[in-house]
């Protein structure tokens, strides 16, 4: 019996192959706290796992062949594991086959399967449910066909089961090379260039704490989480980062750090950015100070969350909510709505557009007393001004992915 419970997935997996599944695998959607488009320029970034999961059950083939099923698609997929491409009737299995091939390209073997994967992490609304179905792929397959992967690929020996058949638990450095195969599967074979956020905010989570991420030395800390609610605001408008803007952006960003003589935005300040402000585009200089702001506000609110200075923590959200909007322009009508009804209530301590932006949700920190009134607030606002109909969540910070 596997040891993880994915109760939509495993049924669905029932209904489907007409059998029970011999794995289950389960990861979760993340929030961005604060540190908006940081990761890419080896910046510094602040998430949670929250507790709306991708699961993922599945069984071993012996015929070579990978077929999947989705509760939220009409579409299921079956491909040849030497076959894999892309098929546009079925997108949503690209996040599958991507990392499917990174494994394979690092020297993992493993041969065909049937899987059933049903979600609660809303999609579209920047709460990565893309990152988990990818995490969640690798780790089903680490379940199926045990592997070990290192900096150089995948070890000659594969782990043993014990006497329940279980793995032993991952360690954090392979957590950290299974976040790498994942983004990989979504830079090379999705086509977003994301950086590595999503992915180790799904891995990496701890329940009631903050994951802290360095993008540059890869180190990841986990810090207590104030006990206020976390609650999401989805804008109903979906965000697809598959459209170029994401990638826009990231160009951007890139171009700016080359005319200002370094590899990556991290290693200048603003003072630097103002003062080579006559070799930027006006967009690059615009990326450029948004990302030096942002990533100076991740030190400061690590220092109010350490103070306990829930209030100050806050108002860094605001603030990296306006430099979104202003400077780097992944805001929408809808999101700077939302934050400025939530700015509104006396229980709110901070609101900001989360994760990709240009659609998607806000991440609110309210007073947990209050988070009731809070909701309510929203939903009511939030339908006069935009005519759609908001139903606020509210998000349990939980473990990583397993
Ligand atoms: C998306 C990307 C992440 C990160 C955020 C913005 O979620 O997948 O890598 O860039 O946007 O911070």
């Amino acid at each position: 019996m596997p040891s993880i419970d994915a109760p939509e997935a495993q049924s669905l997996f029932k209904r489907h192959f007409g059998r029970t599944p011999t794995h289950v695998s389960r990861a979760p959607g993340r929030l961005e706290l604060l540190g908006n488009h940081t990761d890419y320029n080896d910046g510094l970034v602040m998430s949670l796992a929250v507790d709306r999961y991708i699961g993922f059950a599945s069984s071993p083939r012996t015929d070579g062949r990978i077929e999947l099923v989705s509760s939220a698609f009409a579409e299921g997929e079956v491909f040849l594991l030497d076959e894999i491409k892309s098929n546009p009737s079925a997108r949503w299995a690209d996040y599958v086959k991507g990392v499917l091939l990174q494994l394979r390209k690092r020297g993992v073997n493993f041969s065909g399967f049937s899987a059933a994967i049903h979600g609660t992490i809303p999609m579209g609304a920047g709460m990565s449910s893309s990152a988990a179905l990818e995490v969640a792929t690798a780790l089903s397959v680490r379940r199926l066909y045990p592997f070990s992967l290192g900096a150089t690929g995948a070890a000659a020996t594969p782990p043993a089961r014990d006497s329940r058949g279980e793995l032993p638990p991952l360690a954090p450095e392979e957590r950290l090379e299974i976040a790498k195969v994942c983004r990989a599967a979504e830079n090379e074979f999705v086509g977003v260039k994301c950086g590595i956020l999503d992915q180790i905010s799904s891995l990496y989570g701890k329940a009631w704490s903050v994951i802290d991420i360095d993008c540059q030395s890869l180190k990841v800390e986990h810090a207590p989480m104030p006990g206020e609610a976390i609650i999401v605001c989805n804008s109903g408008v979906k965000h697809a980062l598959v459209g170029g803007e994401y990638n826009e952006l990231r160009e951007n960003c890139e171009s700016a750090a080359k005319k200002l003589g370094v590899r990556a935005l991290r290693s200048v300040d603003l003072k630097q950015v103002e003062a080579g402000k006559s070799r930027l585009t006006r967009r690059e200089y615009e990326c450029a100070r948004h990302v030096t702001g942002e990533i100076a506000r991740v030190v400061a609110g690590a220092r109010a969350l350490r103070e306990d200075d829930h209030r100050q923590f806050g108002q860094y959200m605001f603030q990296s909510h306006e430099s979104s909007r202003d400077f780097l322009k992944n805001s929408t009508r809808e999101l700077d709505i939302l934050v400025e009804l939530a700015r509104e209530h006396p229980g709110c301590l901070g609101a900001r557009l989360t994760g990709g932006g240009f659609g998607g949700a806000t991440i609110n920190l309210v007073s947990y007393h209050q988070a009731e009134s809070f909701m309510h607030h929203m939903s009511r606002k939030y339908e006069e001004r935009t005519g759609v109909k908001l139903t606020p969540i509210v998000c349990q910070i939980v473990d990583g992915a397993d």
